[in-house]
């Protein structure tokens, strides 16, 4: 998997880029790189964004700047690059982020990720440079790097490897092996605590039970029969 990130604020990912699963999934040949639009700009002073056409508040990122900056990274006009490689732009109205669109894009070779700023992207680079709009949540953020980020932790942890146990991906939250459905609750030692008792079944090594019992507490989880989550 090969993650391009195009962004105003590349230094933002240093801390992402360090985190042990990512590390861990570079050494297994992921690679994930940042490109700031500001050293491929076209315009004088290092300019990137303008104000809206019809007026308003805030700035709004130039179509001809992301052009420019995915011509300098991929030496060819960014419209032909759509059958190579999905280039998702991050956008609060976008696709909601899902487990099945985190499962989806994983399955990709390669990605490109479109941050914007301030009041967002000029809708041409949504419409005409972008293959895919992705949202993390119906609310707005001040700017696409963090959804970015939110983006690659969930693709980057189903990559092989990335894990440090090869099976907690598979079983997890909202996946096919879980129907979908939230996780099942955990507990680890003290096995009671202020007379807050484990499950005894959890305790009893039957394996079979505990799987039962497990499916069964995502599944109440799921049809919001449990204690919501809060
Ligand atoms: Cl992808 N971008 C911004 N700016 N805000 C968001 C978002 C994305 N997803 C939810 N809110």
């Amino acid at each position: 998997m090969d993650i391009d990130v195009f962004t105003l604020f590349p230094e933002a990912f240093d801390w992402f880029a360090g985190q042990r699963h990512v590390r861990n999934a570079a050494a297994r040949g992921m690679r994930l790189e940042c490109v700031s639009y500001r050293d491929h700009t076209p315009l004088s002073g290092g300019q990137v964004d303008d104000t809206p056409f019809g007026g308003g508040a805030g700035m709004v990122l130039r179509v001809d700047v992301v052009d420019a900056a995915l011509r300098a990274r991929y030496g060819r006009d960014p419209v032909e690059l759509h059958g190579q490689r999905r280039v998702v732009a991050l956008t609060p109205g976008g696709r909601l982020l899902d487990d099945e669109l985190a499962s989806e894009l994983a399955a990709e070779r390669a990605l490109t990720l479109l941050c914007g700023r301030y009041e967002g992207f000029d809708e041409r680079i949504v419409e005409h440079l972008a293959t895919d709009a992705v949202s993390i949540g119906r609310y707005v953020l001040s700017g696409g790097e963090l959804a970015a980020m939110v983006l690659c932790d969930a693709v980057i942890r189903k990559l092989p490897g990335s894990l440090g146990d090869e099976t907690s991906a598979v079983e997890e939250s909202f996946s096919p092996a879980l129907e979908g459905a939230p996780e099942y609750p955990h507990y680890t030692r003290p096995a009671e605590f202020r007379g807050w008792a484990v499950p005894d079944v959890l305790l009893s090594g039957h394996h079979a039970r505990i799987r039962e019992w497990r499916l069964e507490q995502a599944r109440r989880r799921g049809s919001g029969e449990a204690k919501p989550l809060r």
